[in-house]
């Protein structure tokens, strides 16, 4: 019988490692429920809408895209977010604010060319893709906004302030959103991390604050401030709190159970107490408390439970998930 909703469970995309960012939007459990207060969401969001620049800090798999999802994906956030990939800024450019603006502008065009489409992990909830802001009269003002892009900084920024003002029309505030930065650490390719990292957090971040006139949001792997990193141009800084403990786990997972559309299902259904145990220890022991890495043990936990024809997943199929 539990094998059954195991089999659900999986199948539902509850146990997804990786979502999309509108799925992350749904699976999404505020850390202000879960841990109580309002320190994340409600403290992320409030700077927002006072048109600041807030860094979400905390190691890679905590949560940061699964905290901005959750906070600018709704229709009445009052946030009207602009997702920009950092990817395609080489070193040199993220240094130099004309390369960031001009970044900007074609990453607005792209989005209001090809908005971002429905996700097709979670089987059985209506994921709703797209941007809340981009109306087809929004699109169309963009395009024509953006045709002709100076070259010289004043140029280009004017031209970026004026589609950020077209983005927010009269009541929300346009939120740029920096989520894709953990490709900032060392081994990922770049000379010399540590410096990139200073341009953007303190030169470029700060040159936005003075010249744009937006709220913006960066995910900040935890790292960047332990080797001496400096975020002078934020802000705020929120850092993610995690799980803290196994009833926080728990509920976590209930949680996703239930968004993903599994009303019936609860953890007790798909994994013993001693498994629920030690998926919360081999959390906590590793160096990064990564839920993204729980969650991929998990899932390849429960893929081999069943195929061993187990009702749940225990604590050895568990182990021997983690240790592969
Ligand atoms: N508060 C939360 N509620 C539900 N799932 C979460 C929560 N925080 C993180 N997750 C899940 O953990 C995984 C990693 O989160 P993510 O936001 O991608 O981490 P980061 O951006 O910090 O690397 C994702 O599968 C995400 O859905
Ligand atoms: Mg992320």
């Amino acid at each position: 019988m539990s094998a059954e909703l195991l089999a659900a469970a999986l199948e539902s995309g509850a146990l997804e490692p990786t979502p999309s960012a509108h799925e992350l939007a749904v699976l999404h459990l505020p850390f202000d429920d879960l841990r109580g207060g309002s320190q994340v969401e409600s403290r992320t969001a409030e700077a927002l809408k006072r048109w600041e620049r807030v860094a979400l800090v905390g190691p890679s798999g905590c949560g940061k895209s699964s905290v901005i999802a959750h906070i600018t994906h709704s229709q009445d956030s009052g946030l009207a977010a602009i997702p920009t990939p950092v990817t395609g800024l080489e070193q040199d450019q993220v240094a130099e604010p004309v390369h960031v603006v001009r970044h900007l502008v074609g990453t607005v065009q792209r989005l209001a060319r090809t908005p971002p489409r429905a996700a097709v992990r979670l089987k059985h909830v209506e994921v709703t893709a797209g941007l809340p802001w981009l109306e087809a009269g929004v699109a169309a003002e963009i395009d024509e906004q953006a045709r002709e892009v100076p070259s010289d900084l004043a140029g280009a920024a004017e031209v970026l302030q004026q589609l950020l003002d077209t983005i927010a029309g009269d009541d929300l505030v346009p939120v740029v959103v920096f989520d894709d930065t953990d490709r900032w650490r060392a081994g990922f390719g770049f000379d010399d991390p540590v410096s990139l990292r200073e341009s953007f957090f303190n030169r470029t971040l700060r040159w936005m604050a003075e010249q744009i006139e937006c709220g913006v949001v960066v995910a900040a792997h935890d790292s960047y401030l332990a080797d001496g990193g400096r975020f002078d141009a934020v802000s705020d800084h929120v850092t993610i709190p995690g799980v803290g403990t196994l009833g926080h786990l728990t509920r976590l997972l209930n949680h996703r159970l239930r968004a993903a559309g599994l009303f019936d299902a609860t953890v007790p259904d798909i994994m013993d107490g001693e498994a629920l145990k030690t998926l919360y220890d081999v959390y906590g022991d590793r160096a990064e408390r990564s839920l993204r890495t729980s969650l991929s043990i998990l899932r390849q936990a429960s893929q081999e439970a069943l195929d061993a024809g187990l009702e749940h997943v225990n604590r050895h199929v568990l182990l021997a998930a983690a240790a592969g």
